[in-house]
């Protein structure tokens, strides 16, 4: 939609209406601030209150909402954030809300056609199963060893005592992972390295992986979507720096990768021949392949970007709270990971592996960083088909929904202590795993990083198990340590929503 519709919308008195509407029901929060979950930049006070710390004061100071509204570029944005809502959500999908082809509600046309967002018809199903039923990104034990051989591929290159982001380090090991995943080990020897444009203007050249990390960050500092630009979608966005910059480097490796996958094969616009090691070649066969493209790509840029946060948000929060890092420590001593690593053919077994992913704490500290630290505070987005009610609350057809997904995290009803870091809670010997005051466990919907029911992430088997293994491997391999500003400044939250870089410095390698 174009501004100026937007602002006849205004000057119609929609956006009004709405907001009138909305502010009937006592179970609702209308917020005047169009970013109460993302924190504003303009406002040099918030500069250090980083997006998902105002995100968790929003969700605190309204406990009780089953909806949050806000209004984006004069656009209703309905946010469902309560146990009830969440209910009348999974009874409403996929008949009367559905993904969102958010073509028709945001900046230009973003990657409509991609597993994503294509709606949960039986197409769907099928573009699901080619990429997850059967696949390493469904039963990612098997890829344990390819993970841990990239990782120390990185580590052994890092020099001690010498700052570097490990954010972007581990994004360039993630998307290194997923390629040959994908691709095969071929790819890296066959695939081109592009030039990248950095912000100094200046072009290098720069290897597949460490650009694919690169734009990636970029695209999340400037609130700009990788996928979306992968897709050659016009995006409106792209005409204004800092986003052409952007845009000409996602061309970059749009090309370098489109002239990898079709060097093959002359007849079409994009195949690959390697897939078929992993995917069904007869269901590729009959895939669309603009939606073959899109999903290709939507997988690269979904099995990394997220997590490429979330292990340093780990690492990060251990540096915070040594005692629990001893106690995972001796967990990963007790289970026989460090005896493991110090072997010659270290996690080659499916014992050697097993050593380090039934490592329960492990699984405790992560999933509480992530409680905590959602990676993203909102779903990917859905439409309202017809008008619905949820939660007793009429909400139009055409609104965008999301689901809140951290709203759930910090219930002081569902919780003990929901803004203190305690890895024990997941655990079912203790007390802190039940509702406070009762014996009763919480709903299934009160902790959902990977969102919930159809539509949940389909990685989420993948990051769990890529969390694991990167997480305890670089804690027995190596020390290192962080500034002690960023340590001791509790704002600095690493996620999609928050800040997106930490240095961090190699002290000593162990092995
Ligand atoms: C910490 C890591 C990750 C987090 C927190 C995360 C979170 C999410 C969330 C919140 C959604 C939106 C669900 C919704 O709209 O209701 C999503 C969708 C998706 N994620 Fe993830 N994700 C992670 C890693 C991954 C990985 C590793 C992969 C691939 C291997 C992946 C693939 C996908 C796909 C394909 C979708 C779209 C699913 C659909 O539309 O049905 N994600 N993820």
């Amino acid at each position: 939609m174009e501004s100026s519709e937007f602002a006849e919308l205004e000057s119609n008195g929609v956006v009004q209406a709405a907001k009138e509407h909305y502010e009937k029901y006592d179970n609702v929060t209308v917020s005047e601030n169009p970013h109460p979950l993302y924190g504003d930049y303009e406002d040099e006070e918030d500069s250090m209150k980083f997006q998902l710390q105002k995100h968790i004061d929003c969700i605190t100071d309204n406990p009780d909402m089953d909806i949050l509204v806000i209004f984006e570029f004069q656009r209703t944005i309905v946010y469902l954030s309560s146990q009830q809502a969440f209910k009348d959500f999974k009874s409403l999908l996929p008949k009367k809300i559905d993904r969102s082809d958010t073509e028709k509600l945001t900046f230009g046309k973003v990657y409509p056609d991609s597993l994503e967002m294509c709606p949960t018809s039986s197409s769907f199903k099928q573009r699901y199963n080619l990429f997850f039923r059967n696949t390493p990104f469904k039963k990612p034990e098997s890829q344990v060893g390819l993970m841990l051989l990239v990782l120390e591929q990185y580590i052994s290159k890092i020099k001690k005592n010498k700052a570097f982001d490990l954010v972007e380090t581990i994004g360039s090991c993630l998307y290194d992972i997923v390629l040959t995943i994908l691709f095969g080990e071929e790819f890296h020897k066959n695939i081109g390295k592009i030039n990248y444009k950095y912000s100094d203007g200046r072009k290098y050249k720069t290897k597949f992986e460490e650009g694919l990390a690169q734009v990636s960050l970029d695209c999340i500092e400037n609130g700009s979507d990788i996928t979306s630009g992968l897709c050659p979608h016009i995006n409106l966005k792209s005409e204004v720096d800092p986003y052409k910059r952007d845009q000409e480097n996602i061309d970059e490796i749009y090309r370098v990768l489109t002239e990898f996958l079709t060097k093959n094969d002359t007849q079409s616009e994009f195949s690959c021949p390697l897939m078929g090691d992993i995917l069904d070649p007869d269901s590729i066969k009959d895939y669309d392949p603009s939606e073959l493209k899109n999903d290709l790509f939507l997988l690269i840029d979904a099995a990394s970007g997220t997590l490429m946060l979330t292990i340093p948000s780990v690492l990060l929060t251990l540096k915070r709270n040594p005692e629990i890092w001893d106690k995972l420590y001796q967990e990963l001593e007790k289970n026989g990971v460090i005896e493991e690593a110090s072997k010659k053919n270290a996690f080659e077994t499916d014992e050697g592996v097993k050593t380090i992913l039934e490592c329960e704490y492990l699984t405790y500290v992560i999933k509480e960083v992530m409680r905590l630290y959602p990676p993203t505070v909102g779903s990917s987005p859905y439409v309202a088909n017809e008008e619905v009610t949820v939660c007793g609350v009429d909400i139009s057809k055409d609104t965008q929904i999301f689901l809140n997904i951290a709203s759930q995290h910090y219930n002081p009803k569902i919780w003990h202590n929901p803004l203190e870091f305690i890895p024990e809670r997941f655990d079912p010997e203790s007390e802190l795993y039940y509702i406070p005051g009762t014996e009763d466990p919480r709903p299934v919907t009160s902790f959902i990083p990977f969102s919930f029911g159809k539509r949940k992430c389909a990685g989420d088997n993948y990051a769990m198990t890529a969390l694991k293994v990167f997480v305890a491997y670089i804690l027995i391999r190596v020390e290192f340590k962080i500034e002690s500003k960023i340590l001791s400044n509790q704002d600095y939250i690493l996620g999609l929503d928050a800040e997106s870089s930490l240095k961090v410095t190699i002290t000593k390698k162990y092995g």
